[in-house]
């Protein structure tokens, strides 16, 4: 499946821009955390991509999230790696993360809400202007973008990665395509 294609498959079942975004946003720092670790930029970029292809669709019930989604991608003659990611990185099926691939989506996937609520409260609503440094910052306030999971974006250490070295390419991705983003 080409990137495009599954672009469209996402941008099919997901209708609320903000959610196509963050499938943006997971897809270019799942593409920078490969070429940094020398793994496949293009698989690991369509995971992130696709990773929430499901989110509309299963309405928030956890119990189905993920679940559907990797039934999907599965569908459309993903890897068996790429499903597995998928699959695993809503915690409440208690899969275990196996692969470094696991691992990336399930540290970066939060990492999205904290930059892009980082770049909200700037009064130019822009990632421009944001640096590493104030998101480590907003990452240790608590209650700043709370649903961003702190524990689990820290879980970058499981790829060898220091938090702040993760936070520092996480927003050099997204500013990459701060366009798309509309930030
Ligand atoms: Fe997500």
């Amino acid at each position: 499946m080409t990137r495009e294609e599954a672009l469209d498959s996402v941008k099919d079942n997901v209708e609320n821009a903000n959610l196509v975004k963050h499938m943006l946003a997971t897809e270019s720092i799942m593409e920078t955390l490969a070429r940094r670790l020398g793994e496949d930029e293009d698989e690991w970029g369509l995971t992130g991509l696709l990773h929430d292809i499901d989110v509309e669709l299963t309405a928030g019930d956890m119990n189905s999230h993920s679940k559907l989604g990797a039934d999907l991608v599965k569908e459309m003659g993903v890897s068996e790696a790429v499903t597995h990611a998928i699959l695993c990185h809503n915690e409440a099926h208690g899969i275990p993360l196996e692969t470094k691939l696991d691992k990336a989506l399930f540290c970066a996937d939060p990492l999205t809400g904290l930059i892009t609520a980082a770049a909200l409260v700037r009064p130019d609503k822009k990632l421009a202007g944001v640096e590493a440094k104030s998101v480590g910052k907003r990452f240790r306030e608590k209650g700043f973008a709370a649903g961003a999971s702190r524990e689990q974006i820290a879980s970058c250490s499981e790829l060898g990665l220091e938090l702040d070295k993760f936070i520092e390419l996480g927003l050099k991705a997204m500013k990459g395509i701060a366009k798309e983003l509309g930030l």
